[in-house]
């Protein structure tokens, strides 16, 4: 059993889970290990299968046969840059195993895709992942700081719920609209979803039918997850939250615990009251630094910025103020070291054009006029091609479209300096075109 030898406590951990965690959602199919694994890959881990390899600092996921056997495991490690952690025994040579995906061929559905009806999304990322929307229980409301909750959500017949990975989000449908919240629990308990909330006074009234009406044992219907935060490789980690930003990082920070990563959080609010997890991070000794205003002012971003090694990635999430100071102060720096996430949309400029531009629908062969006045998302919706969307600001992924040619005028606040220079997808709730004429995979 190859899952012997990962360090002690993953092994507990990965048999804690129901069979049916890994045994469906890893070998369903060929394809559906291809992917599986690609999707490890791109979360940025190397994927050894058969053996765990020497190099592995993290977490060993069991492949099963139909009849539950451990035919094979999927290392997941550290980059190579990554240091080992010290839990992590030495590990001895890879035992002889190899499994072909083809000899794992199951072809049950998907334990996700039985949690609601999957959309599917038009570009080429979004091209292979779909949305999926179904009603969750609320298993258990908490209050975790003045002014935020906490709701872990689980499926009301028990069903496992679609994996996700740090960073990942879901959308809350609720009375006056969608919001988007973080995955703030943990992603490998195949059962529940947990996500923080923040009354917003001033807001449209989401937070507060969540604080004030929804109850354990109410029902709430949940998109996603999606992820456009994702944690990159890195041998060193520096997370920044400002107030309820902290929940995307939650998840993070485990994770970089796992793979040995070297971490530290800033983690900065009003006062310590209004600062949720803080139970949750104390466990983290001087890995985390805590910084109430009221207390000791203003997160030091000089500080904490500078001396960092090169291989260092920064994750930022929180209020626009503070993700403004960061990314002020990191200009220059090279792509993809900063990511930051925010929840309200960036300030833009204007349009790059003010006048009125045509959307070719490549799948169709349909064009249409686009005025000065209408989203992309609007007027292709107009003309009987509705894409699907939730936040129509820029901010949570669901419109994400393929562009086949012409320039977009990207105005979303997801991209990444590269991505929007590659030009290959936008977002059409707010994001147009600099030339005359875009064609998108629609
Ligand atoms: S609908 Fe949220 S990014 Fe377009």
């Amino acid at each position: 059993m190859l899952l012997a030898h990962a360090p002690t406590e993953l092994q507990d951990r990965v048999l804690a889970q129901p069979l049916e965690t890994f045994t469906e959602h890893t070998i369903a199919s060929a394809d559906r290990l291809r992917r599986t694994l690609a999707e490890v890959r791109t979360q940025g881990y190397v994927v050894c299968r058969g053996h765990i390899h020497p190099e592995a600092a993290g977490a060993a996921v069991p492949l099963r046969s139909g009849d539950g056997a451990v035919v094979a495991a999927v290392a997941v490690m550290s980059p190579t840059t990554t240091r080992r952690s010290p839990r992590s025994p030495p590990c001895r040579p890879p035992p002889a195993a190899s499994v072909e995906p083809s000899d794992l061929l199951d072809h049950r559905e998907p334990a996700g895709a039985r949690c609601g009806p999957a959309h599917t999304l038009g570009g080429s990322r979004a091209r292979e992942r779909t949305v999926r929307e179904t009603m969750l229980r609320v298993a258990e409301k908490r209050v975790v700081a003045e002014g935020v909750v906490t709701l872990t959500l689980a499926h009301p017949d028990g069903e496992r719920l679609p994996d996700w990975a740090p960073g990942a989000h879901v959308d809350l449908l609720l009375p006056g609209g969608t919001r988007q919240y973080s995955l703030c629990g943990d992603r490998w308990d195949a059962h529940h979803y947990r996500v923080g909330v923040l009354r917003e006074p001033g807001g449209r009234g989401g937070s507060a039918h969540v604080h004030d009406e929804l109850a354990e044992g109410d029902l709430v219907g949940v998109g996603g997850p999606r992820n456009n935060f994702g944690l990159v490789p890195a041998g060193h980690y520096l997370f920044v939250a400002g107030g309820i930003g902290i929940t995307p990082l939650l998840p993070m920070l485990r994770q970089a615990e796992i793979v040995g990563a070297a971490w530290h959080l800033l983690y900065g609010g009003r006062s310590r009251a209004t600062m949720g997890f803080l139970d949750e991070l104390a466990g983290h000794g001087d890995h985390v630094e805590i910084v109430p205003q009221d207390e000791r002012g203003l997160l030091d971003l000089g500080t904490a910025l500078a001396d960092l090694p090169a291989d260092a990635r920064v994750y930022v999430c929180g209020p626009p103020p503070l993700l403004d100071a960061v990314e002020s102060r990191c200009a220059g720096w090279a792509p993809g070291r900063l990511r930051t996430e925010r929840f309200v949309a960036a300030e833009q400029g204007a349009p790059v054009r003010d006048a009125a531009f045509e959307v070719e629908l490549a799948r169709s062969g349909l064009r249409v006029s686009v005025d000065p006045r209408s989203s992309v998302l609007d007027a292709v919706g107009a003309a009987g091609v509705p894409v699907l969307s939730s936040c129509r600001s820029g901010t949570c992924g669901t419109c994400e479209t393929t562009v086949l040619a012409g320039r977009p005028d990207h105005r979303d606040s997801l991209l990444d300096d590269d991505e929007r220079a590659a030009g290959d997808v936008m977002f059409p709730c707010v994001s147009r075109s600099r030339d005359d004429r875009l064609v998108l995979d629609l």
